[in-house]
């Protein structure tokens, strides 16, 4: 009977790429005997669309300063432990240059949500990044703003936007962040995101804290209507210096699970095998390509401040030069087929999702 009923969903999900919420938790909740065939036919989709490419962001984390204080995150407001830094406009300028001659076509700025990067601030950088590569993709990732700021950092030449949902449940969401952070907000960031033009990146943790197949089931229905360009999934994993220091971390095969589900439920979006997926196994990430992944997102902040981003503990590439990240998912990537590819790396639509 559970056998019939999980051929009836995985078989709508293949062939119709909706699911109605309860269908999405019960694939979970009975999810043994799926994960194989759905992980099958995820593949095959991606190789569909993407062929053997792997898309590459290079990842620059200019400042952990932050004014949140997320219980989840290693970088939160209340860690004294953090020796907090803010690159220079010249040193993220550093971090380009070094990335484009590695053959990164993508930039993406990452950073806590910090008082100091106003517009006046960030729209002069983007517009001499903007000058300096105009074949680059320029993807921010600095939290949650005003709508005008947005804008602003749009016209300068930002045209990428992450921002994890983090979770698509409002109760789930009250219990992993403190009083006065917004689910609504959040989820209106996005919206505005996306009426502004940027191609935006939704997301969450897997195994967070309260989290159960229903929150699950949410985040994927949410995924699958909203359709972010790309959705960043990566296991929860325990920071010491924080609330949740002594929750356990999510685990390498429900998050490889998820990755086939959200590849097949929005075939065409961009699917990170995310530095968490790497922490928790030293081949995640070239599981996760293996689940449907085909962005990988390699570190070219400066070594000296790496160890200060912690947002959980044990992150990979702590000490690696960027050379170093890039030629090594280079190989990485080549032991599961795939290449990794030099360009902006933008969504490919099918002709059924134009
Ligand atoms: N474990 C895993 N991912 C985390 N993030 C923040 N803290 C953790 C943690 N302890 C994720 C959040 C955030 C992204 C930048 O990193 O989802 O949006
Ligand atoms: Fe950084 Fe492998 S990606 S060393």
């Amino acid at each position: 009977e559970v056998e019939e009923k999980l051929k009836r969903i995985t078989g709508k999900l293949i062939r119709e790429h909706s699911l109605e919420e309860e269908e999405y938790r019960y694939l979970i909740d009975h999810r043994e005997d799926a994960r194989d065939p759905l992980a099958r036919e995820a593949r095959r989709v991606t190789e569909q669309i993407y062929g053997d490419e792997i898309f590459v962001r290079g990842l620059i984390e200019f400042t952990n300063i932050c004014r949140n204080d997320c219980l989840y995150c290693g970088i939160r407001n209340s860690n004294e432990n953090v020796e907090r830094y803010r690159l220079t406009e010249k040193q993220i300028l550093d971090c380009c240059a070094e990335g484009y001659e590695l053959g990164y076509r993508t930039f993406v700025l990452q950073g806590g949500e910090d008082g100091y990067f106003s517009d006046e601030v960030l729209v002069p950088l983007i517009r001499k990044i903007r000058r300096e590569y105009p074949e680059c993709a320029i993807t921010l990732s600095i939290g949650e703003r005003e709508r005008a700021s947005y804008q602003a950092l749009f016209d300068a030449g930002a045209d990428r936007y992450l921002l994890r949902h983090e979770t698509a449940d409002e109760g789930h969401y009250r219990k992993l962040h403190p009083e006065g952070m917004s689910f609504r907000h959040r989820m209106n960031c996005l919206r505005e995101l996306r009426e502004i033009g940027y191609a935006v990146g939704a997301g969450f943790m897997v195994g967070s804290p309260f989290q159960t197949s229903r929150e699950l089931a949410e985040d994927l229905k949410f995924i699958e209507t909203f359709r972010p360009e790309m959705c960043g999934i990566g296991p929860f994993i325990p920071h010491r210096d924080t609330p949740f220091r002594n929750e356990p971390a999510g685990t390498l095969e429900l998050t490889c699970f998820l990755l086939s589900v959200i590849r097949l439920a929005w075939p065409s979006v961009l699917l990170p095998a995310t530095t968490a997926l790497g922490t928790i196994d030293p081949r995640g990430r070239e599981k996760g390509v293996l689940s449907g992944a085909n962005v990988v997102m390699p570190n070219l902040s400066p070594t000296e401040v790496r160890r200060n981003y912690e947002l959980y503990n044990d992150k990979i590439c702590m000490g690696d030069e960027s050379a170093q990240c890039r030629s090594c998912l280079d190989m990485r990537m080549r032991t599961v087929g795939r290449r990794v590819v030099t360009n902006r790396g933008d969504l490919r639509r099918t002709p059924r999702e134009e």
